[in-house]
C-alpha cells in the first residue's frame, strides 16, 4: 500500500483545499447563508464546532464592550505614542497588544482558573480570598483602576444581565459575585472588573452549554484561550486609534518634564 510521509505540520480548524474555504468543516458559503456571525467563526475556528446562539451572541457581546476602552487605558496609550513616532499600523497595533498582561486585559484566563478552582473546591469567599492573600497572589478578575462598589463597570452589569437572562446556569459568575461582595468589604475598588466577569461567565459558558465534556473544559481553561477574547477585541480599538492619530496628523509624542519626578 501507499506510505504517507510523515508531514512537518498537523493542522485541524481549516482547509482551504476545495472549492471554497471551510472552518471545523463548514463551508464559507454555508456561513454567509445561515446569515452566521463572528461569534460563530469564533466558535468554529477556536472551539471546533457550533455553539447555540446564546453563546455566539455572548461572544459577541464580550468582543464588542472590550474593543475600547477611551485612550487612556495602557494599550491604547502604547499604541498612540507609537503611531504619533510615525510607525506603521501593524507596529502601532502590536505595541497596544503588548500591554495585554496579568494587570491589563489578560487576566481573563486566570481569573476563570482561580475561580473555577475555588468553587469546584467548595472554598467560601472568605477561603479563597484570604488563602489568595496568604500566596501574595492579587485574584485575577478582582479590583479596577477607576471602578468603584459606588461607579460600577456598565460592562460587568450588561454581560451579567445577559447570562442571567439566557444562560442555563450562572453559578460560577455569581459565586465571582460573592468573592466581590467580601472583597468590597475589604476595600471599595476591589469591584469584579470586566476580566472577572469574562472569565466566571465562560466557565459557566462551557459548564451549561452541554457542548462541552469535562477533560475539554479543563483543557480550554489549562491552555488559556479566554485572553483572545481581550485580545481580539481589543485590537479593534487599538486600530481605531492609529487611524485617529494619523487622521489628526499629531506631531512626535514626548512626555512633559513635569510630569517626572526626577530623583536620586
Ligand atoms: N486582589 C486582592 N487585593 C487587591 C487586588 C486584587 N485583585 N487588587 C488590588 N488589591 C489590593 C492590594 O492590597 C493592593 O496592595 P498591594 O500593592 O500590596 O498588593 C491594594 O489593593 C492597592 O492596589 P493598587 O495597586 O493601588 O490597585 P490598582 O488600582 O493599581 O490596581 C489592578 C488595579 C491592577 C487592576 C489590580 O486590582 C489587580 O492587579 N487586579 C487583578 C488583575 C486584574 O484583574 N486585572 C484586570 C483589570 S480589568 C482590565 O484591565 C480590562
Ligand atoms: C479597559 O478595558 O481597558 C479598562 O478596564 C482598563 C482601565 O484602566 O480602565
Amino acid at each position: 500500500g501507499k506510505v504517507r510521509a510523515p508531514t512537518h505540520i498537523i493542522s485541524t480548524i481549516s482547509d482551504d483545499r476545495g472549492e471554497e474555504p471551510c472552518y471545523a468543516g463548514v463551508p464559507m458559503s454555508s456561513i454567509v447563508e445561515q446569515g452566521l456571525g463572528v461569534g460563530d467563526v469564533i466558535s468554529l475556528l477556536w472551539f471546533k464546532r457550533s455553539l447555540p446562539r446564546y453563546c455566539t451572541q455572548f461572544i459577541e457581546i464580550c468582543v464588542m464592550l472590550c474593543a475600547d476602552h477611551g485612550p487612556c487605558v495602557s494599550g491604547a496609550h502604547n499604541t498612540i505614542v507609537t503611531a504619533r513616532a510615525g510607525k506603521d499600523l501593524v507596529s502601532c497595533l502590536v505595541s497596544g497588544l503588548l500591554t495585554i498582561g496579568p494587570r491589563f486585559g489578560g487576566a481573563v484566563d486566570d481569573a476563570a482558573r482561580y475561580f473555577k478552582d475555588a468553587y469546584d473546591r467548595n472554598l467560601t469567599p472568605y477561603e479563597f480570598v484570604e488563602s489568595m492573600k496568604k500566596k501574595g497572589i492579587r485574584v485575577p478578575g478582582i479590583g479596577h483602576r477607576i471602578k468603584r462598589g459606588d461607579n460600577r463597570d456598565k460592562r460587568v452589569e450588561l454581560l451579567q444581565l445577559f447570562a442571567r437572562t439566557h444562560f442555563p446556569s450562572t453559578k460560577y459568575m455569581e459565586y465571582a459575585v460573592e468573592v466581590e461582595t467580601y472583597t468590597l468589604s475589604k476595600a471599595n475598588n476591589l469591584v469584579l472588573n470586566v476580566d472577572g466577569a469574562i472569565g466566571s461567565l465562560f466557565l459557566d459558558l462551557l459548564a451549561g452549554s452541554g457542548m462541552f465534556t469535562k477533560p475539554e473544559i479543563d483543557e480550554i481553561v489549562e491552555i488559556g484561550y479566554l485572553n483572545g477574547l481581550f485580545v481580539l477585541a481589543r485590537s479593534i480599538g487599538l486600530i481605531g486609534h492609529t487611524f485617529d492619530q494619523k487622521r489628526l496628523k499629531q506631531p512626535l509624542y514626548r512626555h512633559p518634564w513635569e510630569d517626572v519626578l526626577y530623583t536620586k
